[in-house]
């Protein structure tokens, strides 16, 4: 059998590749346009491997996606594919819009077109995974509960409404076409081969290159953070079971941390691990600017239902996951010269000029 992912050289996707290739044998393949997040390099290992394909292509070419899934007959489709960053969403959300609604509602008919020419053995075993986020439920207050799988959809940024808007047209496709969607709403990820604009890798690339590391306000916005392969694992078993209960899944591993205390313990390991020539703690290069525009304050996740559900549970603690990930970004100082693209010193540009 075969499984299709989308999005599966950028961040989560290819972290995923990674993921199932370490206990199943079924054929994955990959189709990924590769914008400025999407990097084979991240997928290396997996170049000449016989059950390992890559496509290149754009979730919006519905012919070729459809001629691919007709031939691949794939048992279920997991659509990473997104714009992903909210300061991008902020300064230019056209792309948001395209991939994350167009893209996404593309990438639906293509699949209920194909669900339909199924037989109906092969419908019952059919599923289609939208990988969404918590943001799409807003920002908690301090002593509010964590977000259900029921609580209100608020989006506060472009990619949040991008995302919230793709969750109820997956919704819409279950109800009103009978087509098998189902949805996880993960907290914030950390770990290998994330894109140097997002906060973790941020800390340790300036760091380690010296330059001012920015907080966004004062520091004290809250975040749930996971560690990309219990997100992996999560998803890997809503995959792979049958008769699953729900449609709607959140995924969390219960480590709310606000970012002052993230930068603050990178910075404490990095002048363990590798201190600096003039002997400073890296938190000196901590700088406060400019808040991020609707900046969310919480997020929090419930992942009771999984847990009940599926028996799953995050294995990895932030303590460790933190030791693992500033550990890989110092053994790949190759991926991150290669990944650091023009694209990325350009938006660096655009995106700090407005925080001085
Ligand atoms: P990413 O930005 O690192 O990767 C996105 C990938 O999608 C890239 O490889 C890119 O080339 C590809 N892509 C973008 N537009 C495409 C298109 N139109 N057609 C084909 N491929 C396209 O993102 P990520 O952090 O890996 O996130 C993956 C998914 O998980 C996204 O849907 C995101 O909303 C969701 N998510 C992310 C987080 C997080 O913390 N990073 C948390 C929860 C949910
Ligand atoms: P980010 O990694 O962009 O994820 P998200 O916005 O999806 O939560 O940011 C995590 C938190 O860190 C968020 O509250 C914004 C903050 N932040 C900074 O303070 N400085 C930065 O340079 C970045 C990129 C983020």
């Amino acid at each position: 059998m075969t499984i299709v992912i989308t999005g599966g050289s950028g961040f989560i996707g290819s972290n995923f590749i990674h993921s199932w290739f370490k206990d199943q044998n079924e054929k994955l393949i990959n189709i990924d346009c590769l914008t400025y997040a999407g990097n084979n390099l991240n997928l290396i290992k997996f170049k000449d491997k016989k059950n390992y394909q890559f496509k290149k292509s754009n979730i919006k070419e519905s012919k070729k996606i459809f001629s691919l899934l007709k031939k691949e007959k794939p048992r279920a489709i997991i659509n990473f594919a997104a714009e992903s960053h909210v300061d991008r969403s902020i300064l230019s959300p056209e792309a948001f819009i395209d991939t994350n609604i167009v893209g996404l509602f593309n990438l639906l008919e293509v699949t209920k077109k194909y669900y339909n020419s199924l037989s109906e053995i092969k419908k019952n075993n059919f599923k289609f995974i939208q990988v969404s986020t918590d943001e799409v439920y807003g920002s908690l207050k301090k002593n509010e509960k964590p977000f259900t799988e029921s609580s209100l959809y608020k989006p506060n940024s472009p990619y949040a409404a991008s995302k919230a808007s793709g969750d109820h047209l997956v919704r819409s496709y279950r109800e009103t076409y009978k087509l098998p969607t189902f949805v996880t709403n993960c907290s914030n990820n950390y770990g290998p081969y994330q894109f140097l604009e997002k906060l973790i890798p941020l800390i340790i690339n300036n760091a380690l290159n010296e330059k001012t590391i920015p907080i966004y306000g004062n520091g004290k916005q809250i975040r749930d953070w996971i560690y990309v392969e219990d997100h992996c694992i999560a998803l890997k078993l809503i995959v792979n079971k049958k008769n699953l209960k729900s449609t709607f899944y959140n995924i969390g591993s219960n480590n709310e941390q606000t970012n002052l205390n993230i930068v603050n313990t990178i910075c404490s390991k990095l002048d363990l691990i590798k201190p600096r020539k003039n002997n400073e703690s890296y938190k000196k290069l901590i700088k406060f600017v400019i808040d991020r525009p609707g900046h969310d304050f919480r997020y929090a996740i419930d992942s009771n239902r999984i847990i009940k559900e599926l028996k799953w549970t995050p294995i990895m603690s932030l303590e460790k996951g933190i030791d693992q990930t500033i550990s890989w970004y110092l053994k790949n100082n190759n991926w991150i010269k290669e990944t650091q693209s023009s694209d990325y010193n350009s938006w660096v540009k655009a995106n700090y000029s407005k925080r001085k």
